[in-house]
Protein backbone atom coordinates (compact mmCIF):
# COMPACT_ATOMS: atom_id res chain seq x y z
CA UNK A 1 0.00 0.00 0.00
CA UNK A 2 1.44 3.42 -0.98
CA UNK A 3 2.05 5.27 2.36
CA UNK A 4 0.49 8.39 2.59
CA UNK A 5 1.90 9.64 6.13
CA UNK A 6 0.84 13.03 6.68
CA UNK A 7 4.25 15.19 7.28
CA UNK A 8 2.87 18.20 8.30
CA UNK A 9 -0.67 19.03 9.58
CA UNK A 10 -3.53 19.64 7.29
CA UNK A 11 -4.38 23.51 8.02
CA UNK A 12 -7.62 25.25 7.54
CA UNK A 13 -8.92 25.14 4.03
CA UNK A 14 -8.16 21.38 3.76
CA UNK A 15 -10.81 18.73 2.49
CA UNK A 16 -11.89 16.23 5.05
CA UNK A 17 -14.59 13.59 3.89
CA UNK A 18 -16.74 11.67 6.26
CA UNK A 19 -17.94 8.30 6.27
CA UNK A 20 -21.61 8.80 7.95
CA UNK A 21 -23.72 11.21 7.94
CA UNK A 22 -25.17 11.03 11.11
CA UNK A 23 -25.54 13.24 14.62
CA UNK A 24 -21.82 12.32 15.51
CA UNK A 25 -20.93 13.50 11.83
CA UNK A 26 -22.88 16.52 11.99
CA UNK A 27 -21.20 17.37 15.01
CA UNK A 28 -18.06 17.03 13.46
CA UNK A 29 -18.86 19.11 10.59
CA UNK A 30 -19.98 21.98 12.74
CA UNK A 31 -16.53 22.11 14.52
CA UNK A 32 -14.48 21.35 11.39
CA UNK A 33 -17.14 24.24 9.46
CA UNK A 34 -16.14 26.81 12.62
CA UNK A 35 -12.53 26.05 12.20
CA UNK A 36 -12.43 27.01 8.78
CA UNK A 37 -12.16 23.16 6.84
CA UNK A 38 -14.08 21.85 4.00
CA UNK A 39 -16.30 18.62 4.55
CA UNK A 40 -17.34 15.98 1.75
CA UNK A 41 -19.93 13.39 3.36
CA UNK A 42 -20.54 10.61 2.23
CA UNK A 43 -24.32 9.04 2.95
CA UNK A 44 -26.93 6.72 1.40
CA UNK A 45 -30.01 9.64 2.78
CA UNK A 46 -31.38 12.57 1.92
CA UNK A 47 -30.99 15.70 3.96
CA UNK A 48 -29.18 13.91 7.11
CA UNK A 49 -27.69 15.45 9.95
CA UNK A 50 -24.52 15.02 8.76
CA UNK A 51 -25.25 16.75 5.48
CA UNK A 52 -27.02 20.06 6.88
CA UNK A 53 -23.40 21.58 7.84
CA UNK A 54 -21.20 20.40 5.13
CA UNK A 55 -19.68 20.80 1.56
CA UNK A 56 -21.00 18.67 -0.47
CA UNK A 57 -22.60 15.56 -0.26
CA UNK A 58 -21.82 12.65 -1.87
CA UNK A 59 -25.36 10.82 -1.81
CA UNK A 60 -24.56 6.67 -2.28
CA UNK A 61 -24.62 3.67 -0.24
CA UNK A 62 -21.16 2.51 1.62
CA UNK A 63 -21.34 -0.25 -0.25
CA UNK A 64 -20.92 1.63 -3.51
CA UNK A 65 -17.48 1.17 -4.48
CA UNK A 66 -17.22 4.41 -7.17
CA UNK A 67 -18.64 6.71 -4.59
CA UNK A 68 -16.27 5.52 -2.07
CA UNK A 69 -13.88 6.55 -4.08
CA UNK A 70 -15.05 9.83 -4.99
CA UNK A 71 -14.72 10.90 -1.75
CA UNK A 72 -11.55 9.35 -1.24
CA UNK A 73 -10.10 11.50 -4.31
CA UNK A 74 -11.72 14.52 -3.18
CA UNK A 75 -10.27 14.61 0.36
CA UNK A 76 -6.96 15.15 2.13
CA UNK A 77 -8.11 13.08 4.86
CA UNK A 78 -10.77 10.63 5.57
CA UNK A 79 -12.58 9.94 8.98
CA UNK A 80 -15.69 8.67 10.03
CA UNK A 81 -18.44 8.46 11.87
CA UNK A 82 -19.65 4.97 11.68
CA UNK A 83 -17.05 2.24 11.39
CA UNK A 84 -18.95 -0.72 9.74
CA UNK A 85 -17.94 0.01 6.08
CA UNK A 86 -16.52 -2.82 3.99
CA UNK A 87 -12.78 -2.96 4.88
CA UNK A 88 -12.03 -3.99 1.47
CA UNK A 89 -13.92 -0.79 0.15
CA UNK A 90 -11.76 1.39 2.85
CA UNK A 91 -8.28 -0.31 1.68
CA UNK A 92 -8.88 0.69 -1.86
CA UNK A 93 -9.85 4.33 -0.80
CA UNK A 94 -6.50 4.37 1.16
CA UNK A 95 -4.44 3.85 -1.59
CA UNK A 96 -5.90 7.24 -2.09
CA UNK A 97 -6.10 8.88 0.88
CA UNK A 98 -5.01 8.57 4.83
CA UNK A 99 -8.19 6.95 6.36
CA UNK A 100 -8.23 7.67 10.08
CA UNK A 101 -8.59 5.35 12.28
CA UNK A 102 -7.18 2.69 9.36
CA UNK A 103 -9.04 -0.19 7.91
CA UNK A 104 -6.84 -2.47 10.10
CA UNK A 105 -8.29 -0.92 13.54
CA UNK A 106 -11.70 -0.70 11.58
CA UNK A 107 -11.52 -4.70 10.92
CA UNK A 108 -11.21 -4.79 14.89
CA UNK A 109 -13.56 -3.01 15.84
CA UNK A 110 -16.47 -4.37 13.20
CA UNK A 111 -16.46 -7.56 14.79
CA UNK A 112 -17.38 -8.12 18.79
CA UNK A 113 -14.66 -11.36 19.02
CA UNK A 114 -11.86 -9.69 17.43
CA UNK A 115 -12.57 -6.80 19.97
CA UNK A 116 -12.49 -9.06 22.75
CA UNK A 117 -9.22 -10.74 21.47
CA UNK A 118 -7.50 -7.98 20.96
CA UNK A 119 -8.35 -6.78 24.58
CA UNK A 120 -6.79 -9.88 26.02
CA UNK A 121 -3.45 -9.84 23.88
CA UNK A 122 -3.41 -6.37 25.38
CA UNK A 123 -3.76 -7.53 29.06
CA UNK A 124 -7.60 -5.89 29.26
CA UNK A 125 -9.96 -7.94 31.34
CA UNK A 126 -13.25 -8.96 29.52
CA UNK A 127 -16.19 -10.39 30.41
CA UNK A 128 -16.19 -14.74 29.21
CA UNK A 129 -17.08 -15.22 25.51
CA UNK A 130 -16.86 -17.47 23.04
CA UNK A 131 -17.36 -17.29 19.46
CA UNK A 132 -20.50 -19.42 17.90
CA UNK A 133 -21.42 -20.01 14.57
CA UNK A 134 -24.26 -22.84 15.09
CA UNK A 135 -26.55 -23.91 17.38
CA UNK A 136 -24.14 -26.69 18.78
CA UNK A 137 -21.56 -24.33 19.57
CA UNK A 138 -23.84 -22.11 21.56
CA UNK A 139 -25.03 -25.10 23.88
CA UNK A 140 -21.04 -25.82 24.27
CA UNK A 141 -20.10 -22.52 25.17
CA UNK A 142 -23.09 -22.37 27.21
CA UNK A 143 -22.49 -25.50 29.07
CA UNK A 144 -18.44 -23.67 29.79
CA UNK A 145 -19.38 -19.93 30.97
CA UNK A 146 -22.67 -20.67 32.43
CA UNK A 147 -25.80 -18.63 32.51
CA UNK A 148 -26.80 -15.61 32.79
CA UNK A 149 -25.27 -14.97 29.44
CA UNK A 150 -25.83 -12.72 26.38
CA UNK A 151 -25.72 -14.17 23.23
CA UNK A 152 -25.58 -11.41 20.14
CA UNK A 153 -24.30 -10.63 16.48
CA UNK A 154 -20.83 -10.56 16.14
CA UNK A 155 -20.88 -7.70 13.54
CA UNK A 156 -23.35 -4.63 12.82
CA UNK A 157 -25.06 -4.25 16.48
CA UNK A 158 -25.87 -1.36 18.28
CA UNK A 159 -28.49 0.28 20.53
CA UNK A 160 -28.45 -3.45 22.18
CA UNK A 161 -30.03 -4.34 18.56
CA UNK A 162 -29.38 -7.84 17.94
CA UNK A 163 -28.87 -9.32 21.14
CA UNK A 164 -30.83 -11.81 24.00
CA UNK A 165 -30.27 -12.88 26.97
CA UNK A 166 -29.80 -16.25 27.94
CA UNK A 167 -31.07 -16.80 31.62
CA UNK A 168 -30.81 -20.44 31.97
CA UNK A 169 -29.82 -23.36 29.59
CA UNK A 170 -33.77 -23.94 28.68
CA UNK A 171 -33.39 -20.59 26.87
CA UNK A 172 -30.99 -20.94 24.83
CA UNK A 173 -32.76 -22.78 21.98
CA UNK A 174 -35.16 -19.82 21.63
CA UNK A 175 -32.09 -17.17 21.54
CA UNK A 176 -30.46 -18.72 18.72
CA UNK A 177 -34.07 -18.78 17.11
CA UNK A 178 -34.46 -15.45 17.62
CA UNK A 179 -31.10 -14.28 16.23
CA UNK A 180 -30.10 -16.74 13.91
CA UNK A 181 -32.17 -14.84 11.10
CA UNK A 182 -29.91 -12.42 11.45
CA UNK A 183 -26.60 -13.74 10.40
CA UNK A 184 -24.49 -16.55 11.17
CA UNK A 185 -21.61 -15.02 13.08
CA UNK A 186 -21.78 -14.76 16.95
CA UNK A 187 -20.50 -14.24 20.46
CA UNK A 188 -22.28 -15.18 23.33
CA UNK A 189 -20.56 -13.40 26.64
CA UNK A 190 -21.43 -14.26 29.95
CA UNK A 191 -23.29 -11.28 31.84
CA UNK A 192 -22.05 -9.36 33.59
CA UNK A 193 -23.08 -7.97 36.82
CA UNK A 194 -21.56 -5.02 37.36
CA UNK A 195 -21.68 -2.20 39.57
CA UNK A 196 -21.81 0.70 36.99
CA UNK A 197 -20.73 1.59 33.40
CA UNK A 198 -18.38 3.78 32.43
CA UNK A 199 -16.85 5.18 29.17
CA UNK A 200 -12.96 6.73 28.48
CA UNK A 201 -12.44 8.73 24.75
CA UNK A 202 -8.85 8.50 24.26
CA UNK A 203 -7.52 10.51 21.21
CA UNK A 204 -4.00 9.35 19.89
CA UNK A 205 -2.72 11.64 16.93
CA UNK A 206 0.03 10.30 14.16
CA UNK A 207 2.94 11.36 16.30
CA UNK A 208 1.61 9.01 19.02
CA UNK A 209 0.23 11.94 21.21
CA UNK A 210 -2.96 10.67 23.21
CA UNK A 211 -5.24 12.44 25.88
CA UNK A 212 -8.39 11.20 27.58
CA UNK A 213 -11.43 12.61 28.40
CA UNK A 214 -12.52 12.39 32.20
CA UNK A 215 -14.01 9.10 33.07
CA UNK A 216 -17.99 9.60 32.07
CA UNK A 217 -20.52 7.59 34.46
CA UNK A 218 -23.62 5.60 31.67
CA UNK A 219 -27.12 4.77 32.50
CA UNK A 220 -28.62 2.77 29.34
CA UNK A 221 -32.22 2.06 29.29
CA UNK A 222 -33.05 -1.33 27.25
CA UNK A 223 -29.50 -0.90 25.89
CA UNK A 224 -29.59 2.55 24.72
CA UNK A 225 -27.91 5.08 26.21
CA UNK A 226 -29.99 6.81 28.48
CA UNK A 227 -27.75 9.29 30.55
CA UNK A 228 -24.24 10.21 31.07
CA UNK A 229 -22.27 11.89 33.77
CA UNK A 230 -18.91 13.28 34.24
CA UNK A 231 -16.93 12.43 36.24
CA UNK A 232 -17.94 9.42 36.93
CA UNK A 233 -18.79 9.03 40.27
CA UNK A 234 -16.16 6.57 41.13
CA UNK A 235 -12.74 6.57 43.20
CA UNK A 236 -9.71 8.11 41.97
CA UNK A 237 -7.56 4.58 41.28
CA UNK A 238 -10.74 3.17 39.39
CA UNK A 239 -11.23 6.30 37.48
CA UNK A 240 -7.15 6.24 36.43
CA UNK A 241 -7.18 2.26 35.87
CA UNK A 242 -10.34 3.15 33.08
CA UNK A 243 -7.82 5.60 30.99
CA UNK A 244 -5.23 3.16 31.57
CA UNK A 245 -7.28 0.76 29.65
CA UNK A 246 -8.37 2.84 27.02
CA UNK A 247 -5.15 4.81 26.43
CA UNK A 248 -3.54 0.95 26.26
CA UNK A 249 -6.43 0.05 23.71
CA UNK A 250 -5.57 2.76 21.39
CA UNK A 251 -2.05 2.43 21.53
CA UNK A 252 -1.90 -1.25 21.38
CA UNK A 253 -4.31 -1.25 18.00
CA UNK A 254 -2.25 2.16 16.56
CA UNK A 255 -5.55 4.27 16.39
CA UNK A 256 -5.15 7.99 14.96
CA UNK A 257 -8.46 9.56 15.85
CA UNK A 258 -10.34 8.48 18.62
CA UNK A 259 -11.12 5.01 20.35
CA UNK A 260 -14.00 5.31 22.70
CA UNK A 261 -14.33 2.56 25.11
CA UNK A 262 -17.61 1.33 27.09
CA UNK A 263 -16.34 -0.77 30.49
CA UNK A 264 -17.86 -2.43 33.48
CA UNK A 265 -16.96 -1.82 36.67
CA UNK A 266 -17.49 -4.90 39.03
CA UNK A 267 -18.70 -5.42 42.15
CA UNK A 268 -14.57 -5.99 43.19
CA UNK A 269 -14.24 -2.57 41.46
CA UNK A 270 -11.77 -4.39 38.42
CA UNK A 271 -12.87 -3.02 35.18
CA UNK A 272 -14.05 -5.24 32.25
CA UNK A 273 -13.89 -3.79 28.46
CA UNK A 274 -17.53 -4.20 27.00
CA UNK A 275 -16.77 -2.85 23.63
CA UNK A 276 -14.83 -0.10 21.50
CA UNK A 277 -15.93 2.46 18.85
CA UNK A 278 -13.22 4.08 16.70
CA UNK A 279 -15.22 7.44 16.28
CA UNK A 280 -17.08 9.84 18.79
CA UNK A 281 -19.22 8.39 21.33
CA UNK A 282 -22.41 9.52 22.50
CA UNK A 283 -21.17 9.34 25.84
CA UNK A 284 -18.72 12.18 25.03
CA UNK A 285 -21.54 14.32 23.66
CA UNK A 286 -21.21 16.36 26.88
CA UNK A 287 -17.58 17.68 26.01
CA UNK A 288 -19.32 20.21 23.91
CA UNK A 289 -20.29 22.40 26.59
CA UNK A 290 -18.25 20.86 29.27
CA UNK A 291 -14.35 20.29 28.15
CA UNK A 292 -11.59 22.22 27.05
CA UNK A 293 -12.18 20.79 23.54
CA UNK A 294 -14.82 18.83 22.16
CA UNK A 295 -14.79 15.10 21.01
CA UNK A 296 -15.34 16.52 17.86
CA UNK A 297 -12.85 19.18 17.56
CA UNK A 298 -10.42 16.33 19.28
CA UNK A 299 -11.09 13.89 16.27
CA UNK A 300 -10.42 16.71 13.60
CA UNK A 301 -6.98 17.73 15.27
CA UNK A 302 -6.22 13.85 15.69
CA UNK A 303 -6.95 13.15 11.99
CA UNK A 304 -5.43 16.50 10.71
CA UNK A 305 -2.34 15.79 12.97
CA UNK A 306 -2.53 19.33 14.78
CA UNK A 307 -1.77 19.45 18.78
CA UNK A 308 -4.47 17.81 20.91
CA UNK A 309 -6.93 20.17 22.67
CA UNK A 310 -7.33 19.92 26.39
CA UNK A 311 -9.95 16.89 27.43
CA UNK A 312 -10.33 18.85 31.14
CA UNK A 313 -13.70 18.77 32.69
CA UNK A 314 -14.59 22.22 33.06
CA UNK A 315 -17.18 21.66 34.88
CA UNK A 316 -19.20 18.38 36.13
CA UNK A 317 -21.71 17.93 33.31
CA UNK A 318 -24.56 15.09 32.74
CA UNK A 319 -26.23 14.29 29.42
CA UNK A 320 -29.38 12.58 28.64
CA UNK A 321 -30.72 11.49 25.29
CA UNK A 322 -33.39 12.22 23.40
CA UNK A 323 -35.24 9.43 21.86
CA UNK A 324 -38.10 9.77 19.49
CA UNK A 325 -40.74 8.16 21.88
CA UNK A 326 -39.92 11.67 23.83
CA UNK A 327 -42.68 13.66 23.16
CA UNK A 328 -41.38 17.09 22.94
CA UNK A 329 -38.57 15.54 20.10
CA UNK A 330 -41.54 15.44 17.43
CA UNK A 331 -43.99 18.48 16.20
CA UNK A 332 -44.64 21.13 18.39
CA UNK A 333 -41.98 20.70 20.61
CA UNK A 334 -43.70 19.90 23.76
CA UNK A 335 -41.57 20.48 26.71
CA UNK A 336 -38.57 22.17 25.31
CA UNK A 337 -38.72 25.70 26.72
CA UNK A 338 -39.59 24.35 30.12
CA UNK A 339 -36.29 21.80 29.60
CA UNK A 340 -34.65 25.43 28.79
CA UNK A 341 -35.95 26.92 32.36
CA UNK A 342 -33.84 24.81 34.09
CA UNK A 343 -30.19 26.64 34.83
CA UNK A 344 -27.08 25.28 32.77
CA UNK A 345 -29.63 23.40 29.79
CA UNK A 346 -28.50 22.93 26.61
CA UNK A 347 -30.58 21.13 23.60
CA UNK A 348 -29.24 19.41 20.93
CA UNK A 349 -31.86 18.14 18.00
CA UNK A 350 -30.09 16.67 15.27
CA UNK A 351 -32.69 17.61 11.95
CA UNK A 352 -34.29 14.24 11.78
CA UNK A 353 -37.01 14.90 9.88
CA UNK A 354 -39.09 11.47 11.49
CA UNK A 355 -39.64 11.21 15.24
CA UNK A 356 -38.89 7.46 15.64
CA UNK A 357 -39.42 5.07 18.78
CA UNK A 358 -36.10 4.22 19.90
CA UNK A 359 -34.09 7.01 17.14
CA UNK A 360 -31.73 9.57 18.77
CA UNK A 361 -33.38 13.05 17.89
CA UNK A 362 -31.15 15.24 20.05
CA UNK A 363 -29.63 15.52 23.87
CA UNK A 364 -29.76 17.57 26.39
CA UNK A 365 -26.52 18.70 28.14
CA UNK A 366 -26.42 20.41 31.74
CA UNK A 367 -24.01 21.49 33.39
CA UNK A 368 -24.08 22.29 37.59
CA UNK A 369 -21.45 22.67 40.54
CA UNK A 370 -21.76 19.36 41.05
CA UNK A 371 -22.23 15.90 39.18
CA UNK A 372 -25.42 14.84 41.52
CA UNK A 373 -26.79 18.17 40.71
CA UNK A 374 -25.93 17.77 36.93
CA UNK A 375 -27.73 14.47 36.89
CA UNK A 376 -30.69 15.56 39.19
CA UNK A 377 -31.32 18.58 36.41
CA UNK A 378 -30.25 16.78 33.03
CA UNK A 379 -33.39 14.12 34.59
CA UNK A 380 -35.97 16.91 35.73
CA UNK A 381 -35.15 18.80 32.14
CA UNK A 382 -35.65 15.06 30.73
CA UNK A 383 -38.79 14.72 32.17
CA UNK A 384 -40.05 18.01 30.58
CA UNK A 385 -39.30 16.70 27.18
CA UNK A 386 -40.40 13.28 27.54
CA UNK A 387 -43.75 14.20 28.92
CA UNK A 388 -44.11 17.03 26.42
CA UNK A 389 -45.06 19.66 28.70
N1 LIG B 1 -21.81 -9.02 28.96
C1 LIG B 1 -22.67 -8.12 29.46
N2 LIG B 1 -22.97 -8.10 30.78
C2 LIG B 1 -23.86 -7.22 31.29
N3 LIG B 1 -24.50 -6.29 30.56
C3 LIG B 1 -24.23 -6.24 29.24
C4 LIG B 1 -23.31 -7.15 28.62
N4 LIG B 1 -23.26 -6.86 27.31
C5 LIG B 1 -24.11 -5.83 27.12
N5 LIG B 1 -24.70 -5.44 28.26
C6 LIG B 1 -25.67 -4.32 28.43
O1 LIG B 1 -26.25 -3.98 27.16
C7 LIG B 1 -25.79 -2.70 26.72
C8 LIG B 1 -25.56 -2.69 25.20
O2 LIG B 1 -24.64 -3.71 24.86
P1 LIG B 1 -23.33 -3.43 24.01
O3 LIG B 1 -22.52 -4.69 24.00
O4 LIG B 1 -22.65 -2.22 24.51
O5 LIG B 1 -23.89 -3.27 22.55
P2 LIG B 1 -24.31 -2.02 21.69
O6 LIG B 1 -23.38 -2.09 20.52
O7 LIG B 1 -25.73 -2.25 21.35
O8 LIG B 1 -24.08 -0.79 22.53
C9 LIG B 1 -24.53 -2.45 27.53
O9 LIG B 1 -24.24 -1.07 27.65
C10 LIG B 1 -24.93 -3.07 28.86
O10 LIG B 1 -25.81 -2.26 29.59
MG1 LIG C 1 -22.48 -0.34 23.72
Amino acid sequence: MTDHRIAAPLLPGATIGMVGGGQLGRMFALEARRMGYRLIVLDPGTDTPAAQFCDHHIRAPFEDLNACLELARRSDVVTLEWENADVSTLRAMGEHVQIHPSPDVLEVAQHRVREKDAARRLGVLTAEYRAVRSKEELEAALAEIGAPAILKTARMGYDGKGQATIRDAAEAGAAWEELSREGDDFILEARVPFWMEVSVICARSASGQTACFPVSENEHRRGILHLTVAPARVPDEIAEEARRVATALAEGLGVVGLLAVEMFVDADGRILMNEIAPRPHNSGHHTWEACGVSQFEQQLRAVCGLPLGDPALLRPAAMVNLMGEDAGTGLGRAGVARALEIPGTALHLYGKHEARAGRKMGHLTVLADSADEAARRARRAWERIAAGG
